[in-house]
């Protein structure tokens, strides 16, 4: 055998198991089998041999080359596993790294407690109805049997868009009992329905107070309700809103649009009645307004005031989350600080 074959056959193995990659086993093939190899040299020679050597010289080169390209091969699948296995480990996800939550939105507190406060009246089976923020002042005012001298109708506590007689009158409404009148003009009783809106005010920023906050409207008409009914319908909406234990106090008051009136303290949420910041000392905070209907209210809306009797309510939506979330500061309700905001979900 010639002996660069000889050399070539004993060499190979070592070279194609030393190759520790796919681009060194290819180097390695091109130097053992490629165009500069001796095996290619030897193939470029037979022509030049004695025709009886050329067989015997060329089946030598065929077997020599065979063997080797079986080593190649089996090298080369070697190789080729343990790459993607190495790819398959670079690639895996890693499920015990901590990941970066993702911040999700949520309802707004002033939202959310509206969205409480109405589906408690639903579960009643009330309805529920919004109306215009720009108001009559007959609306929100006459209507409701509030005379034009009612200092609540003085620019100190109304914001007004055009001044004229009360039908041309427009304001930006001071409350959301305006509905109860448009309501039942487009209602007949028996009337079963809340109003939850935004409402705007002449007035100064405090701890407690803003110039645009939101209120829930109450509406009951029907031919033989009483005032039981208002106290019952209001202690079980402050059971519900406040929680089970929440004690409920009706004070007389003095509304233009009922009569009798009250207004509502529930126990306080901060301290359960013994006395802290959020109430202010007394252990009860004051939540809403209410009352009988006046006969004036449905004479105004043309209901027949002999035949029907009802009873309405108001609450400020930013006073009853600010009660139930203990917050001692409105603006928190407006800043939209999102490290507050966050606490509500
Ligand atoms: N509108 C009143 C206010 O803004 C709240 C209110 C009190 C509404 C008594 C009512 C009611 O419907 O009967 O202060």
């Amino acid at each position: 055998m010639d002996p660069r074959l000889e050399t070539l056959r004993t060499q190979a193995p070592g070279l194609v198991d030393d190759a520790d990659s796919l681009e060194a086993l290819d180097a390695v093939e091109q130097q053992v089998v490629g165009r500069a190899s001796p095996i290619a040299e030897i193939r470029r020679g037979l022509g030049q041999l004695p025709a009886e050597e050329r067989p015997i010289v060329g089946r030598a080169v065929k077997e020599v080359a065979d063997e080797i390209a079986v080593l190649v091969d089996r090298r080369r699948s070697v190789l080729e596993d343990e790459a993607e296995t190495a790819l398959l480990a670079a690639d895996a996800v890693d499920l015990t790294v901590p990941m970066d939550e993702r911040a999700t939105g949520t309802h707004h507190l002033i939202t959310s407690t509206i969205d409480e406060i109405v589906d408690i009246f639903v579960g009643l089976g009330y309805r529920v109805a919004d109306g215009p923020e720009v108001e009559t002042g007959w609306y929100n005012f006459d209507a409701l049997n509030t005379p034009a001298d009612h200092p609540a109708r003085a620019e100190s506590d109304t914001l007004y868009v055009d001044f004229g007689e009360p039908e041309d009158e427009m304001l930006l409404r001071t409350q959301t009992s305006p509905m109860q009148a448009r309501y039942m003009q487009d209602h007949d009783p028996p009337v079963h329905v809340v109003v939850p809106g935004r409402v705007f005010r002449n007035e100064t920023l405090d701890a407690t107070h803003s110039p645009v906050f939101h209120q829930v409207e109450g509406l009951a008409v029907d031919t033989d309700i009483t005032f039981g009914d208002l106290k019952g319908t209001l202690e079980h909406f402050a059971r519900e809103f406040f929680g089970p234990s929440t004690g409920t106090r009706f004070r007389p008051h003095f509304f233009p649009f009922t009569e009798p009136s009250a207004e509502v303290d529930v126990t306080c949420f901060g301290c359960d009645g013994s006395g802290c910041k959020v109430c202010g000392g007394p252990g009860w905070v004051e939540v809403l307004g209410c009352g009988m209907v006046d006969p004036a209210v449905f004479d105004a809306v043309g209901y027949d005031s002999a035949g029907v009797t009802g009873f309405a309510f108001g609450m400020g939506v930013e006073r009853m989350a600010m009660a139930r979330h203990g917050l001692t500061h409105i603006r928190h309700l407006w800043e939209n600080d999102l490290r507050v905001l966050g606490q509500f979900r």
